[in-house]
């Protein structure tokens, strides 16, 4: 009793010391520094912290892990849906399809949030924490890892965020000031470079337990991409669901188009009442790979470009994609 009360006051002294800063996020909400990297809020340190201290993974739990606007919500829903394919995919009905009814992100848990009352029959648990600072019992799981090239990160992010201001009839950030931002690391879960090396040093390491996965060559190749994630979680397909064409009808039950273009994502909304409530249709933009180009000046993409390699410089991690 004593000693949980000594922690509380301990973790109220830690959360008391955070810095925050305006950053890359909306105008009413400062970014939380906590452990090396800027969180969206203090709600979301707190509760990180707490999962820190509580959180218990089971070795059959398998991670979903991402910086923001890197292919957080398909990796979700092919996750999802290869996990629970007898149900959702072989019916083949418009009821067992659970993306018809919500978001990707509604169907499993984000540790950050609440990992309470989970379904025994889904093994998945999404985050955005850096790898730095998952709690100790994931040592023994298995982690996904999803990356994207970061101007397309940058681009992708600045969207959400202007969209996301814009509906709350706030003024939305610069794209120069967010470009800004973003190259200092003072972004969602950032520095971004920092997010992904953690990720990627670990999976080398621990190649096993770790699948480090790119948005851009997923896109290029989404079945080979869907066969490996299934095998990397222990659902690998059977030749008989192969030769069914279960992995392709995954591919198409998670595409873009077919998302975007769900009544539940056009007019659907998440974190209903909470300060992050937005319309679904913000996860669904472009679904493109370098369409920063349609936003970055030479300049832009040459200075982040420029990061990239410093940052990356010494690892074998290659984040720029090259059209082929
Ligand atoms: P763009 O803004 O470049 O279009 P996250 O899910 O991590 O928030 O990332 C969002 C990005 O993934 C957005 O990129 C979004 O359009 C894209 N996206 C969402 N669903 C997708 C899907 N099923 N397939 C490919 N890209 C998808």
């Amino acid at each position: 009793m004593e000693s949980k009360r000594n922690q509380i006051c301990n973790d109220e002294d830690i959360l008391s010391t955070l810095e925050k800063r305006a950053g890359l996020n909306l105008f009413n909400h400062d970014l939380v520094e906590y452990q090396g990297f800027w969180y969206p809020d203090m709600a979301v340190v707190t509760r990180t912290l707490s999962a820190q201290r509580q959180f218990q993974a089971q070795s059959s739990d398998v991670f979903l892990c991402s910086a923001p606007k890197t292919g957080t919500t398909w990796l979700k829903a092919l996750s999802f849906a290869i996990v629970s394919r007898t149900t959702v995919v072989d019916d083949g009905s418009t009821a067992a399809n659970p993306f018809h009814s919500k978001l990707p992100h509604g169907c499993l848990p984000l540790l950050e949030i609440s990992v309470t009352n989970r379904d025994p029959n889904n093994p998945l648990i999404a985050t955005h924490l850096p790898f730095s600072s998952l709690p100790e019992s994931v040592s023994g799981c298995r982690i996904v890892y999803v990356c994207r090239d970061p101007k397309d990160t940058f681009v992708s992010m600045y969207h959400f965020l202007a969209k996301l201001a814009t509906s709350r009839n706030m003024e939305p950030v610069h794209l120069d000031k967010a470009f800004e931002l973003f190259c200092n690391g003072e972004s969602f879960y950032g520095p971004y470079w920092d997010h992904v090396l953690g990720y990627w040093n670990a999976s080398l390491e621990q190649p096993d337990r770790i699948l480090f996965l790119k948005y851009e060559e997923m896109m290029e190749d989404a079945c080979f991409y869907t066969k490996k994630l299934a095998e990397f979680m222990g659902y690998g397909f059977t030749l008989e669901e192969e030769k069914k064409g279960m992995v392709e009808k995954i591919v198409e039950m998670c595409s873009f188009e077919n998302l975007r273009n769900l009544e539940v994502n056009k007019d659907g909304k998440v974190g209903k009442n909470g300060p992050w409530e937005m319309k679904n249709n913000l996860f669904f933009r472009e679904g493109r790979i370098r369409d920063w180009e349609n936003h970055l000046t030479p300049d832009m993409a040459k200075h982040m470009d420029f990061i990239t390699h410093s940052k990356l410089s010494g690892s074998d991690l290659n984040l720029l994609y090259h059209k082929k």
